[in-house]
């Protein structure tokens, strides 16, 4: 078992409110056209629940899975797609809802790989995105919340696959 010294950074409250935010903004974009919208596991999938409930519009979903960075805290810059769409987006509207854009590299690299299948569109929604520590020109359309470059855990975000089910998101103050 993994022992990390954590702080709260966000808590249940702030994360709800937020959600039913981007779900109201999200309602306006999806209202026109069909859409899919796409998780990007495994992280996303307590934002993605949350999300979707909050979207008041016809919307398709889908799951793709991409490699995370194992054990690690630092982005190889290495994206292996290990799980796929099950129906295609060609002149499609997309929308990729990711858990936390870093580096960048997942969004750009899942964005491109999309881009190839000929979608309408594609939108891109993070919960959380580190300016500070991007690699690549990607800002998403939609964040929730904007952080540091701190590793962070909870709602769905994990350290070696522990603390996913944290229901508030912390910042981990032992690791780096
Ligand atoms: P990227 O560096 O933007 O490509 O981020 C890739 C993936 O790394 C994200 O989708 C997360 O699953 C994971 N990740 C990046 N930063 C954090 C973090 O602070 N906590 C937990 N996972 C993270």
């Amino acid at each position: 078992m993994t022992n990390l010294n954590t702080t709260q950074l966000i808590d249940e409250k702030r994360i709800a409110a937020r959600v039913k935010e981007l779900g109201r903004e999200l309602s306006l974009l999806c209202k026109d056209g069909e859409w899919t919208a796409v998780s990007v596991l495994k992280g996303s999938f307590m934002f993605f629940a949350d999300l979707i409930r909050a979207i008041d519009a016809d919307v398709k979903t889908e799951f793709l899975g991409v490699s995370s960075y194992g054990n690690a805290t630092q982005s190889t810059g290495e994206v292996k797609l290990t799980l796929d769409l099950t129906s295609a987006v060609e002149g499609k509207n997309v929308l990729l809802v990711e858990d936390i854009v870093d580096s960048g590299l997942t969004m750009d690299y899942l964005a491109k790989t999309l881009r190839a299948r000929s979608p309408k569109s594609i939108k891109t929604c993070a919960l959380l995105f580190k300016p500070g520590a991007l690699k690549v020109d990607v800002k998403p359309d939609y964040v929730g919340f904007e952080i540091g470059n701190e590793f962070v855990v909870g709602y769905g975000l994990d350290y070696q696959g522990y603390y996913r089910n944290l229901p508030y998101i912390a910042q981990v103050n032992n690791i780096n």
